[in-house]
């Protein structure tokens, strides 16, 4: 574990509390216990709902082909200098989120951390009860094995799943899983199940998609998610743009410090770009073969409409039914389903830690109460979700829409405009020869990145006060 002594941005008293938080949280976080320690804990971070719940049906609401195609492009050109920017901010200070924040801004962007805690806890609560369902198709695989006859079958299935007392039983599952493992700590074993999930879930995947290719539809299928019409672009970018961006930040798990608190146990040796790459180059090509994966699935079982309904249930309709059709599906599917919660829990995990470090760190209280503290809070906060689906969408379009792209926002105006120099020097840190590149990247951080995440969230918003005054206030009339 390095602790970096250059804290150059504080004199004086800011100094000394500088140090002395550093040194709180460093013996109450995990530190990385190998070099790639790092690397596996932020893929297990990144790869998660967001790429195999989330990813397809944001596809699907995006019109297939035409959002990958944007979608590829954010992450490239978005989300690869926005997590470099977390990278940064936590390797230069070594701190919690809101420690980091606090030592690096002046004036109200000081307190930028704080809206981290409240992202933290708006994503937990709803992932929490996507990912019990997750566990309960697991639990199905043992108990009853996937034997739905059509479509229809499979639909009912998830209906009688996703709402009510079950959904209630399986998200207490999950968050006690999630609690239990940060008030423990988490150094062991996220790193060990990071190291088998991450092969375990490219391997399924890659059999799925083999069977899918082996469908009527399949030919089909592939046309919708690989041939974009540019014609969708141009028409509906004021939807297909803060989709495409909100789904970027979330399956990287940025714009809520996530990445800054793993970087903040990084050496100075590690060259963030390299490590960068290796991270979205999982995360990507993961959410891509899930595309491959379940869009013969779902368009050969239900037909291409059925690809383009915005459904949070997509993924476990058309599943279900595919394991109940195949030889050995239903030890496929315990082994999918198993897997996506587990790489669900790695995700949840690192969420949770965030607010848990902050709550050490702030308010010197010991771990485990701590956690359970935050952790009952986002209990409580699932609840309503577990009851009715339109609590989903209410926190989800909060989250992805707003939080998450407000809070990329702020850090990339820190680290663009207010402390360029040392946003670029932390770069070139453990890099041979940066060149030009720090240059270029602060470029990329100062205009492009801010405008895209202005007019996303300035769509966010829009979308989401429609949102709040149409299906909603429909829901609370009704
Ligand atoms: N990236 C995770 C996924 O794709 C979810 C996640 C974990 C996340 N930590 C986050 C999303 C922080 C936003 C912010 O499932």
């Amino acid at each position: 574990m390095v602790v970096s002594n250059d804290y150059s941005f504080g004199t004086g008293p800011c100094l000394f509390i500088v140090l002395l938080q550093s040194q709180m949280c460093m013996s109450e976080r995990e530190t990385w216990a190998t070099r790639t320690g790092f690397i596996f804990a932020a893929v297990g971070s990144a790869v998660g709902l967001g790429n195999i719940w989330r990813f397809p049906f944001a596809v699907g609401e995006g019109g297939g082909a035409a959002f990958l195609l944007v979608y590829l492009l954010f992450i490239a050109l978005i989300g690869f200098p926005a997590i470099l920017v977390e990278f940064v901010i936590g390797r230069r200070t070594n701190l919690n989120p809101v420690g980091a924040l606090q030592s690096l801004a002046t004036g109200p962007w000081r307190y930028i951390g704080y809206l981290f805690l409240v992202t933290g806890f708006a994503i937990m609560a709803y992932y929490s009860v996507v990912a019990g369902w997750f566990v309960r198709y697991f639990v199905i695989g043992i108990t009853d094995g996937y034997t739905v006859a059509d479509p229809e079958a499979a639909g009912a299935l998830f209906g009688s799943i996703a709402t009510g007392l079950d959904s209630l039983l399986y998200h207490t599952i999950f968050m006690a899983a999630v609690i239990g493992v940060v008030a423990v700590g988490i150094r062991d074993g996220i790193e060990k199940a990071v190291k088998f999930m991450v092969p375990a879930i490219i391997v399924l995947l890659l059999v799925l998609t083999v069977y899918g290719a082996t469908l009527s539809d399949a030919g089909l299928a592939y046309e919708y998610y690989l041939s974009p019409d540019f014609g969708v672009i141009i028409d509906q970018w004021q939807t297909l743009l803060p989709l495409a961006a909100g789904q970027a930040f979330f399956t990287l798990s940025l714009g809520m410090g996530v990445m800054i608190t793993y970087a903040s146990y990084l050496g100075e040796d590690r060259n963030l770009v390299k490590d960068a790459l290796t991270i979205i180059g999982f995360d990507t090509g993961i959410a891509v073969l899930v595309g491959f994966a379940v869009f013969p699935i779902i368009i050969t079982g239900a037909g291409i409409e059925a690809a383009g309904e915005e459904t949070v249930n997509a993924i476990f309709v058309s599943l279900a039914a595919a394991f109940s059709d195949i030889t050995g599906g239903r030890i496929l599917g315990l082994l999918f389903f198993g897997t996506v919660a587990l790489a669900a829990l790695s995700s949840a995990i690192s969420i949770l830690e965030v607010v848990v470090s902050y709550i050490i760190d702030q308010f010197d209280v010991d771990r485990r109460p701590a956690t359970a503290i935050a952790g009952g809070g986002i209990f409580l906060l699932g609840i309503p979700v577990t009851q009715d689906l339109i609590f989903l969408d209410l926190l989800d379009g909060f989250v992805n829409g707003i939080l998450l792209v407000l809070g990329a926002l702020l850090l990339v105006l820190l680290v663009g405009w207010m402390i360029p120099d040392a946003g670029r020097d932390e770069l070139a840190k453990g890099i041979t020869d940066i060149g030009k590149r720090g240059d270029i990247w602060l470029w990329l951080v100062r205009i492009p990145l801010v405008v895209v995440l202005v007019v996303t969230l300035a769509l966010g918003i829009e979308g989401y006060f429609e949102f709040l005054t149409g299906s909603f206030s429909e829901w609370l009339a009704s």
